[in-house]
């Protein structure tokens, strides 16, 4: 079986690189290196070209002859594609539909996508959220994981591709051996701003509203280990192997913890002190945000090995002490 990965050089891709290495799996990266390291690639096969370039896309399909595609790639974080609203749609939607016309052109049948979770409309609840929920973007960057959910669903039906699509929550800690992990330019992600704030490279944490309608106040999140989500994505891949139809699912942790309890539990475990600094509401921030991961745990027989805070803490900790 021969995979091709795109976004390997990232943060989630290269952990999904090192769990199909494990797995014995040939693989190659395709990258185009604007947020990925290529030291997070080792010595694995590896392309750089950009996903929304169509020449670039077939020309890696016509000399890896995959057959799966493991599309990681993104413009990823929420702030980036507020900012660049058009590269956001270029390279997400775009180039999505890219990769699934060479997938066509190619006779490529199978895909595991890396969708999110902010395609969910703001709950009204504090309820944990369900696949049936309602989807109501409300930042470019879900808006082009909602568009690329539904080209997923378009390939299906006029042309076969068969999916899983993970709407994944908030993804944190890092390999517990391998050195790879979270390196975000910026970093907008919560726990290594914490770690980074802890080890005296920030001055405070901004702890956006306390005002929320949650337990404490603060918003609620789902951590999930990022090697929870490897092995994820390597049983959506055999799933599919295995003549699966589509799915979409949820890939968190199912535990809600809120901005206040993530601090904590960084503080207890390393026993050092994190400076914080109140300040208001962000917009477009969502109260709360926890997966009910019940059809990911049935679909895949997956269980999270890792996303308990002591291991999430623990591996991230490692990793950030070693930059
Ligand atoms: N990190 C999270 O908490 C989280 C949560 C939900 C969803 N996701 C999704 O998971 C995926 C990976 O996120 P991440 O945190 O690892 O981000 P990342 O920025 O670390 O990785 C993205 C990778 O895609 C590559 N890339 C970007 N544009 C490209 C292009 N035009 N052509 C080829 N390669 C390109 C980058 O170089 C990088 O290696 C994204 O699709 C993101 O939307 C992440």
């Amino acid at each position: 079986m021969k995979v091709l990965l795109t976004g390997g050089a990232g943060y989630v891709g290269s952990h999904v690189l090192r769990k199909l290495c494990d797995q014995k799996i040939s693989t190659l990266v395709f990258d185009d290196l604007s947020s990925g390291h290529k030291e997070f690639i080792g010595d694995n096969p590896f392309m750089q070209g950009d996903i929304s370039k169509i020449e670039s896309v077939d020309g890696a399909f016509a000399q890896f002859r995959p057959d799966m595609v493991f599309h990681i790639a993104a413009l990823a974080t929420l702030s980036e594609c507020s900012k660049r609203p058009d590269d956001c749609h270029r390279v997400n939607v775009t180039g999505t539909r890219n990769i699934l016309d060479a997938m066509r052109k190619h006779g490529v049948k199978h895909m595991v996508f890396a969708s999110s979770c902010a395609v969910y409309a703001n709950a009204r609840t504090m309820t944990a959220l369900r696949e049936t929920d309602e989807i109501g973007p409300i930042s470019p960057y879900a808006e082009s994981k909602r568009d690329c959910e539904v080209l997923l669903r378009e390939y299906d039906s006029k042309y076969g591709i068969r999916s899983v699509a993970f709407r994944i929550f908030n993804v944190s800690g890092a390999h517990p051996e391998a050195n790879i992990g979270e390196r975000h330019n910026p970093e907008t992600h919560l726990l290594p701003l914490v770690i980074d704030t802890m080890l005296g490279r920030r001055p405070a944490i901004y702890i956006y509203g306390n005002d929320y309608p949650t337990p404490d106040g603060t918003a609620v999140r789902d951590y999930v280990h990022v090697w929870d989500i490897a092995e994820a994505f390597f049983r959506a891949g055999k799933l599919l192997g295995e003549g699966s139809p589509s799915h979409i699912l949820n890939l968190g942790s199912g535990v809600a913890t809120s901005v206040y309890d993530l601090i904590n539990a960084v503080k207890i475990q390393a026993k050092m002190d994190v400076p914080s600094s109140l300040q208001s509401r962000r917009e477009g921030d969502s109260a709360w945000l926890f997966a009910d991961a019940a059809l990911l745990e049935k679909t895949l027989r997956w269980k999270p090995e890792w996303s308990n805070m002591q291991a999430i803490i623990q591996t991230a900790l490692k990793w950030h002490q070693n930059q």
